[in-house]
């Protein structure tokens, strides 16, 4: 794997080698010493242009945790501030010897971009870009969801038949998009389920069921229900009328929560907009697998990690 883009373009078989190399990164992750030598002597630049708690630091603490050197590097206090281009910039980091660039950018296309550009050689792992795709939040999310289902025993399973109800403002998530590809390519059923304006039109070529009730969601009791974060710093125009209106249509309040079995995973990618897509009793609740997204991204990240970078050194 030279470079990981999207999900869209990740086919199962390469999806569930990344989700059983993250086992075997779990295992580490558990050990009193949690370091593997395999990255000791290459550089990982996290190039974070959009700001990020969760997947910054989890990166940084995967590489770390290979033995990787990290370069960490923000717009904010960079050259970027001084309009430096996204050309110059990767050509400096590659420059002082980035073998792998983290990058997270607002701008949908941005890490294809820079893959394709051939300004670099550097492998590219796309951290989030702009409304496009953030496929290691999805292989974290697959991962959460296989290791709920089958402890132990998930190494080599698919997601085949698991029902997943993907919840809100799916028009500016990427963390959306990039877990309709990649758990459709693992066998799940997904639905997305939120307000029409806030459901993207092209959503209905998309191998997804489109419903509008949240309450008939709830009702049919997925595997999982994925609430996604309203995000307003995307948002120039009023898509729904204001915050009460769309907790009460579109938020897992505490009634809604009550009314699922136990047995349905409550997943959110963070962060949270406690009281308005979640509530906090749902966000704190036993089903929430919240902060073990956040966990088994460090996993997931150093699985992506070793594949890119330690695992075939032609990067084929
Ligand atoms: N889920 C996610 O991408 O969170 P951050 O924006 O904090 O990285």
């Amino acid at each position: 794997m030279k470079h990981l883009l999207s999900t869209e373009d990740l086919p199962r078989e390469e999806a569930l080698r990344i989700l059983d190399t993250a086992e075997d990164m779990a295992d580490v992750s558990g050990r009193e010493v949690k370091k593997l030598p395999t990255l000791r002597g290459r550089t990982v630049v996290n190039l974070f242009l959009e700001d990020s708690t969760r997947t910054r630091i989890s990166f940084e603490v995967a590489a770390k945790r290979l033995s990787a050197d990290v370069i960490n590097f923000s717009a904010k206090g960079s050259s970027v501030s001084k309009g430096e281009s996204l050309k110059d910039t990767a050509q400096t980091l590659e420059a002082m010897g980035a073998d792998g660039v983290v990058i997270r950018h607002g701008a949908s296309g941005a890490p294809q971009t820079l893959a394709a550009s051939g300004w670099i050689t550097a492998g590219i792992v796309n951290a989030g870009d702009g409304t496009h795709e953030h496929p290691t939040q999805a292989l974290l999310d697959a991962f959460t969801i296989r290791r709920r289902l089958h402890g132990a025993a998930s190494r080599g399973r698919g997601l085949d038949g698991v029902g997943v109800t993907i919840v809100g403002d799916v028009l500016h998530s990427r963390v959306a998009r990039s877990n309709v590809w990649l758990l459709t390519a693992l066998g799940a059923r997904v639905r997305l389920v939120g307000p029409a304006t806030l459901l993207p039109v092209g959503a209905a070529s998309w191998p997804v069921e489109i419903g509008y009730d949240l309450d008939a969601a709830v009702a049919e009791a997925p595997d999982v229900l994925m609430m996604l974060r309203v995000q307003s710093e995307r948002m120039r125009d009023a898509f729904f009328p204001g915050e009460r209106e769309y907790s009460r249509e579109w938020g897992l309040t505490d009634e809604r929560l009550s009314k699922l079995p136990p047995t349905t995973m409550v997943m959110h990618p963070g962060p949270m907009n406690r009281g308005l897509e979640i509530s906090a009793a749902a966000a704190d609740s036993p089903a929430s697998t919240v902060l073990e997204q956040v966990a088994n991204g460090v996993s997931v990240r150093m699985a992506v990690l070793y594949h890119l970078l330690a695992a075939d050194p032609r990067g084929e």
